[in-house]
């Protein structure tokens, strides 16, 4: 785990902008967790994924990882292979919902996401989790082709993107969590 972990934080090296992202997204997944009252053992297991979930894009040509327009079809074919080959990565572990974790972190809750195209309740919980927290995370980064958006512009989004993309329960712990700090 320690392994895959430095591998997670290394990578981020490779893309500007994203330098602490896995640590956030961790932070975030497992506050998330522990707010809707699952297990410690589960809010570990979501801290760890947290830190790996984009581990797949080790195997994305840095090229393509940094390109700041629009992907190609083939490029973007290989982008989205990153929660399969990352599933695969972390299933050395023995952890099984830990690698199920990571392949369904691109899901979307109306069933258009990938690798699997699945929906609702179908998506592991934690991969539901992790798709709330990561577009957070993301959406209040600093990127090279964009700038960051602010926490409350944010959680707007994502209540926009409740019960499509993202699983709206989650969105409204999340909300009520953050509100506080929204005001930036
Ligand atoms: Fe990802």
């Amino acid at each position: 785990m320690q392994a895959l972990e430095r591998l997670a934080v290394a990578l981020e090296g490779r893309v500007p902008g994203i330098a602490g992202h896995s640590r956030r997204v961790a932070g975030y997944a497992a506050e998330l967790a522990r707010g809707i009252g699952l297990s410690h053992e589960e809010e570990i297991r979501l801290a760890r994924a947290g830190v790996v979930h984009d581990i797949g894009k080790a195997c994305v040509p840095g090229s393509i990882l940094n390109k700041p327009g629009p992907l190609t079809p083939q490029e973007e074919r290989l982008v989205r292979q990153h929660p399969a080959t990352g599933a695969a990565m972390v299933s050395d572990l023995g952890d099984p919902d830990l690698a199920a974790f990571v392949r369904h972190h691109h899901e979307r809750f109306d069933g258009d996401g990938y690798p699997d195209g699945l929906a609702g309740a179908a998506i592991p919980l934690g991969a539901r989790i992790l798709a709330v927290v990561d577009t957070f995370d993301a959406l209040t980064s600093h990127r090279p082709y964009r700038r960051a958006v602010s926490r409350a512009r944010a959680l707007e989004i994502l209540h926009r993107e409740a019960g499509t993309r993202l699983d709206p329960d989650l969105v409204a712990h999340f909300g009520s969590r953050h509100a506080g700090f929204a005001v930036a």
